[in-house]
């Protein structure tokens, strides 16, 4: 100790400081590079993270594509940030160049919960073979197991009216819709991992539900975020297991039910969901090391598909229940659509939308308007590329933000209210637009539209041909502004739902 004298602190500390700039300057190198996308200048050390409200990144974004333009440039630490803002420049990252953008970020912390170059699940799967065969097969089983068929829509179906009957045991008081909506989704996503449905008071189905609140809580805890941003600190013992406790809860849940599921299926009938389907690859490819049909990969796949499927569809119907409470107009309307449709007695089918333009374009304005990922899934380049004539290395995280493409100035006539003639022509037919992007585009758009959009039509259709729903009287009018985190919900809101 005594060898650290002031005299030699000083050239020490000088080195140390020179040492780190220059570490972090070759970080930062490609901002000197020709045709990168403009930004703030970042600082040493931190990049931008001081210019970023974390809290707010939509409003964030929009703030600094006014000052720097549609492709801007942030330095996240060391991480390299490209962010796309408007139709153009998010379809020619994501479409035109498909193939350069379709990678995810790596999560270090992920190898602590079953991550493997083998087994990925799908959402957060880096972009290579193991996720190419499991989008494959996802694709595939939600198709055979009754996407375009009845089979599916009938446990939709069902599902509406359960929802329906759970709405009614309310008697016309006030509640807040989101608990049933959440029971009745999760149905879906059970009913298609394991061909079964819960009863909504059923404490497994509560607990599935819990956990899986927990989970996507704690992916965006601090603990998490420094872990991933330092894995450095993963070597120290306990830490990884401390911030993914609750995902590894939530995984051990579903192996259960995989259990109970394999002690009770049929081996002489074919595969009746898409676990069943998922056990017949996996024997198949017995013996084969490169193939991402393991057990380890099988609750990735499922708990992937519970929380993409369930959460997103549930906070898009909520947000449909709100804006129907403040727009009792255009709810007339839709029953009216409905009354000379479908009629009161007879349920809703998917048959029916091609003939419901009004009630089409609602739902579409819903999902608009809602805007439920505003930023989509975080991307990275898998190689050099150019968009919008920047240049952007491999390597460097992409930010599609679709609220600027859903929300555009240019091209939608009230962006910023709620108006379902977005989406209808002068003589009220239902008109496709380019600009809705809810669910993204190129080779990670979500595999669940085809469900997603069976969802929305036939719950949306079921509840509003059997109730009135009204802000509770005496109760101020809800907003109708967002909360972000990640996803965009509602503000919490109570309603009244009547039968007709
Ligand atoms: C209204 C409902 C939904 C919305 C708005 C929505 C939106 C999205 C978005 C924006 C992405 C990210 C795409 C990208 O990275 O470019 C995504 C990915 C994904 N979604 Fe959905 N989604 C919905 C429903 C569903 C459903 C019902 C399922 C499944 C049953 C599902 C499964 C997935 C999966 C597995 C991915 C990851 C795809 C990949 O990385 O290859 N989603 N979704």
């Amino acid at each position: 100790m005594g060898l650290l004298t002031e005299n030699t602190l000083t050239p020490l500390a000088v080195a140390v400081a020179i040492f780190l700039l220059l570490v972090d300057l070759m970080h930062r190198r490609q901002h000197w590079a020709a045709r990168y996308p403009p930004g703030p200048i970042p600082l040493p050390g931190v990049g931008n993270l001081l210019h970023v409200d974390f809290q707010n990144l939509p409003y964030c974004f929009s703030q600094l594509r006014r000052r720097f333009g549609d492709v801007f440039s942030l330095q996240l630490g060391w991480t390299p940030v490209v962010v796309f803002n408007g139709l153009a420049a998010v379809r020619e990252a994501l479409v035109t160049r498909a193939e350069d953008t379709a990678d995810r970020m790596p999560v270090p912390i992920f190898e602590h919960v079953g991550y493997g170059p083998r087994s990925q699940g799908i959402f957060m799967a880096r972009y290579g073979p193991a996720w190419r065969e499991q989008r494959r097969f996802s694709v595939s089983t939600l198709r055979n197991f009754g996407l375009g068929k009845r089979s599916l829509e009938q446990w939709v179906t069902e599902e509406a009216s359960c929802l329906c009957a759970a709405f009614a045991d309310h008697d016309g008081r006030p509640f807040t819709p989101n608990a049933l909506l959440d029971r009745a989704l999760s149905n879906v996503i059970a009913c298609l991992t394991y061909g079964r449905r819960f009863e909504y008071d059923d404490p497994l189905l509560l607990r599935i539900l819990d956990l899986m609140e927990a989970t996507m809580k704690e992916e965006s805890s601090v603990l998490l975020t420094v872990l991933n941003a330092f894995p450095v600190l993963l070597r120290i013992p306990g830490l990884a297991n401390k911030a993914t406790r609750m995902r590894r809860n939530f995984l051990a849940q579903l192996d259960e039910l995989v259990t109970e599921h394999r002690m009770t299926r049929d081996p002489v009938l074919p595969p009746q969901d898409l676990t069943d389907a998922f056990l017949d690859e996996m024997e198949k490819a017995k013996g084969n090391p490169e193939s991402s049909f393991n057990a380890e990969n099988m609750r990735l796949v499922v708990s992937d598909l519970f929380v993409a499927g369930m959460v997103t569809t549930s906070i898009t119907l909520s947000w449909a229940l709100l804006l129907m409470i403040l727009h009792p107009d255009v709810q007339r309307r839709v029953q009216q659509e409905i009354d000379e449709v479908i009629g009161q007695v007879r349920r809703p089918e998917m048959a029916d939308q091609a003939r419901m333009p009004f009630t089409t374009a609602v739902i579409h304005e819903v999902q608009r308007f809602g805007d439920v990922i505003p930023l989509s899934l975080p991307h990275m380049t898998t190689h050099d590329t150019e968009v919008q004539g920047f240049l952007i290395p491999k390597g460097t995280m992409l930010f599609t933000n679709l609220s600027s493409v859903l929300k555009d100035e240019a091209i939608w006539e009230k962006p910023f209210r709620f108006h379902p003639e977005h989406f209808l022509d002068a003589h009220g037919r239902f008109l496709k637009q380019e600009a809705f992007m809810p669910f993204s585009a190129g080779r990670r758009a979500c595999l669940g539209e085809p469900l997603a959009r069976m969802e929305l039509f036939l719950f949306f259709t079921c509840l509003l041909q059997r109730f009135s729903f009204s802000v509770p009287a005496g109760q101020p009018r809800p907003s109708d502004h967002g909360v972000y985190h990640f996803m965009v919900t509602p503000s919490p809101y109570q309603l009244c739902a009547v039968p007709r």
